[in-house]
């Protein structure tokens, strides 16, 4: 395929889809994370936690798509499956049989990891001047710590 240069050299384009990739990944398991405690959560507060999760499923079902389109945008391709999604992933998948508020303590967990995660890619991406993915990290960096919040809001 013919590519114009958007001005990012070969190497800061690699440094930026591996930030992408990284944060992708980490998305995604969480993702398939939270839809999952959708769908097991029990007891006395099920509808509040099971609407609860959809409403953050929804979310990061939305940035997996404008991250993984991110990620072709600049010409590279993104993990193909959930394997190679948790292969580049510091997320673990579900565990079964939690408590309700188990699985609000891991999600808590597993939005930090992902904080910690973006804000070092954003430091990365306005290194290599791809501010373009920087702002787009930094409104999802926003989101975590929104999520994160609510999440807590939830535990006494
Ligand atoms: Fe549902």
């Amino acid at each position: 395929m013919h590519r114009v240069s958007n001005g990012l050299s070969a190497a800061e384009t690699k440094k930026s889809h591996e930030a992408l990739r990284e944060v992708l990944s980490n998305t995604f398991v969480l993702y398939v994370k939270t839809l999952n405690y959708h769908w097991h959560v029990i007891g006395p507060h099920f509808i509040s936690y099971h609407e609860l999760f959809k409403d953050q499923y929804e979310d990061l079902f939305e940035a997996i798509d404008l991250l993984a389109e991110r990620v072709r945008a600049l010409g590279h391709n993104t993990p193909s499956g959930c394997a190679q999604m948790l292969e580049y992933s510091s997320i673990s998948e579900s565990e079964s049989n939690l408590s309700a508020d188990d699985m609000i303590a891991q999600l808590v967990d597993d939005h930090f990891i992902l904080v910690k995660i973006i804000r070092k890619n954003i430091v990365i991406l306005e290194q290599v001047n791809d501010y373009a993915s920087a702002d787009m990290l930094i409104e999802r960096l926003q989101e975590h710590e929104k999520m994160a919040w609510f999440l807590q809001s939830h535990l006494l």
